[in-house]
Order: structure tokens, then C-alpha cells, then sequence
């Protein structure tokens, strides 16, 4: 059986980028596979946080994922600490995991950098953390970003080991890069990613930013005087040209070259506004959905209670199985 697991970090603040690069992909896998998805509020603490936003944050995330189209009749959804088993399943396999192993963490090298007080022993466990969430559940499937690669080559490399020293409980995951995700770059300037901490609200389309306003910014979007090239290769040393029709290529399910081929020759002055219409039916009935579902913290959270119930059943009898095969007393 297939089985997908994926986690999001409850960040506050959604916009177009967060729905393009991992939402929108989690919403087409239930299509194909059981999918189980999990809001990791465990590894938001891992960096300084501020404890007061971090429960709507994590309802915010929540209320988008289900917007974006996530069914919770079929699909689990839930947050991360309301299932005790991945705090559990990680303690026992730091004790597989070797310093080694986590010294090579490219993430874990770049955020700790960021915090001024040095970085917690959490970050730097931080990969044990994820590879638990995933073999919890025996998720065969992992669809991650590609800067997750690493962790996930990690969550196969404990399985093995746990595997080899103590019997065949875990099942090491595939992970499934994300060729669908586009890497949304910032309104403003096309080199950087799009970002909810961007000073500028012009820089990003927010989940909670109306239809004119939608329209607006995109029309505003920092471009540049030449036409569109009719192949992506013309694309080269032109950032904002190459995000703005990457938007247009994942809105509508298509691909650059054929964004090209038919926007090719014309300019932004004809390609802006129709990828302002693209951007609105898009999102209008997301940002409407994820504007109820806000209003209405309860139903949100009868949901992740539910999922939490779900992943609580299928995660308690592995953890058993761990337990029993380390020999810890029943
Ligand atoms: N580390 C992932 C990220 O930053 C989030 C995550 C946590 C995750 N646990 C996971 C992703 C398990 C996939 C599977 O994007």
C-alpha cells in the first residue's frame, strides 16, 4: 500500500508562494495515494518563536490547507504535538542517529547562523524529528521541496540502521521531489523568494488579499520593457519575466514552453492583466474559503482533533513495535 506523509511549518502570514510550492501539491496527491499531512508545530520551536501567534499560525495553516481543497473525510490532517508518538519514535532514534550523520545537515548549518543566543540542541535534532514523523506511519511517499532531499535520504539512512540493528520494524521512504512545486520569487525582485517577512505587502500575493487587490499587485509586478521570448531559454538574466510567467504556468496547470509559445513576441502590457484574471480565479475561491474557515476556529479545530485521533491510531502500534524491539518493559 502507498501511503503519503508530508509536513508544512505553521509560518502565519500565507501567501501565493506557500500554496504554490506545497499546498497546491498536497491537495492533487489525494487523488492517487492515502495521504496523511501535518502541521509540524514541534519543529517550529526549534528557532526562536513567539508563543503567542503560534496557535493561530498553526490554525491559519490549517484553514489554508483545507481552502486549497485538502478533504479531511479522507485525507488526515493534524498538528504535530497533538500526537505524542513523534516525540516518542524521535527520542528512540537519536540513539540511531550519529552525530555524523547530522554534522552533514546543509538546513541546520544555514539556520543556525540566524540565531543570535547559538542554535538550539532542537535544530540541530531537528532531522531525527522529521524522519520519526515519516516512519511513524510508514509513509512510503514523501513529496518535500528539493531542499528537503537531504533530510529525507537521513530518514532512509535511520530505517536502515534501526533495521539492521534490531529487526525489520521501519519502513525507509521514497522521497517524491516536487517537479510540480514552483519556486515563487517576490514581486518586486525577481531573485528573491517570495517571503512573509518582506516589508513590502507589494511583494507578495497574501491569502487574505481581495480580488482587486490581487489584480492590482500583479499589475504592479516589477517586469521589464522587452516582449516575451518564445522558449524559456530567453528567459536568462531576466528574473522577473521568468517568475511572472512560472505564476501563469502553475495557475493553469501548463508548463513554461507553452506559456511561451503562445505569450511569445507580446509584452507585459498584454501579459500582465491576463495573468491577473489567471491569479484571481485561481485564488478568489481560496482566499474566500480561508477567510470563513478563519471565522471559525471551532470547525478548524474539530478537524485537526479528528486528524489527531486518525494519526494517533496508525502511529501508536508502530511506536510499540519500536519499543518492544529496542526491549524497553511493556
Ligand atoms: N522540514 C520540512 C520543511 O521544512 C517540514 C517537515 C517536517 C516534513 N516533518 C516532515 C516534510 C516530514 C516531510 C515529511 O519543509
Amino acid at each position: 500500500m502507498n501511503r503519503v506523509f508530508s509536513g508544512i511549518q505553521p509560518t502565519g502570514n500565507l501567501h501565493l508562494g506557500n500554496y504554490l510550492g506545497a499546498i497546491r501539491n498536497w491537495v492533487a496527491m489525494q487523488a492517487d495515494y492515502d495521504c496523511i499531512y501535518c502541521i509540524v508545530d514541534l519543529h517550529a520551536i526549534t528557532m526562536p518563536h513567539d508563543p503567542r501567534a503560534l496557535a493561530q499560525a498553526t490554525r491559519d495553516m490549517a484553514a489554508a490547507v483545507l481552502a486549497a481543497g485538502i478533504d479531511p473525510a479522507k485525507t488526515i490532517l493534524f498538528h504535530q504535538s497533538a500526537v505524542t508518538a513523534h516525540a516518542e519514535l524521535a527520542w528512540t532514534l537519536m540513539s540511531i542517529a550519529r552525530t555524523g550523520w547530522l554534522d552533514r545537515m546543509v538546513q541546520f548549518k544555514e539556520k543556525r547562523g540566524k540565531d543570535a543566543e547559538g542554535p538550539s540542541v532542537g535544530l540541530y535534532t531537528y532531522p531525527v524529528l522529521q524522519a520519526a514523523d515519516i516512519l511513524a506511519y510508514r509513509a512510503t511517499h514523501v513529496p518535500v521541496g528539493a531542499d528537503q532531499k537531504q533530510h529525507l535520504e537521513l530518514a532512509r539512512d535511520i530505517a536502515v540502521k534501526f533495521n539492521t540493528a534490531y529487526g525489520e520494524v521501519l519502513t525507509p521512504p521514497q522521497p517524491v521531489i516536487g517537479a510540480a512545486a514552483a519556486r515563487v520569487m517576490s514581486l518586486r525582485d525577481g531573485s528573491a523568494k517570495m517571503s512573509k517577512s518582506d516589508p513590502s505587502a507589494a511583494s507578495r500575493i497574501d491569502l487574505t488579499d481581495e480580488a482587486d487587490t490581487i489584480a492590482q499587485k500583479i499589475k504592479r509586478a516589477k517586469s521589464d520593457a522587452d516582449v516575451l521570448p518564445d522558449s524559456p531559454a530567453g528567459l536568462e538574466g531576466r528574473p522577473e519575466a521568468r517568475n511572472l510567467v512560472g505564476i501563469y504556468a502553475a495557475l493553469t496547470g501548463t508548463t513554461i514552453e507553452s506559456v511561451l509559445a503562445e505569450w511569445g513576441g507580446k509584452g507585459f502590457g498584454a501579459f500582465k492583466p491576463a495573468l491577473a484574471d489567471v491569479t484571481v480565479a485561481a485564488l478568489a475561491p481560496i482566499v474566500a474559503e480561508y477567510a470563513r474557515l478563519r471565522a471559525d476556529p471551532g470547525q478548524i479545530d474539530a478537524v485537526l482533533r479528528d486528524g489527531a485521533a486518525r494519526a494517533g491510531a496508525i502511529a501508536a502500534p508502530l511506536l510499540q513495535e519500536v519499543y518492544d524491539a529496542v526491549g524497553f518493559l511493556r
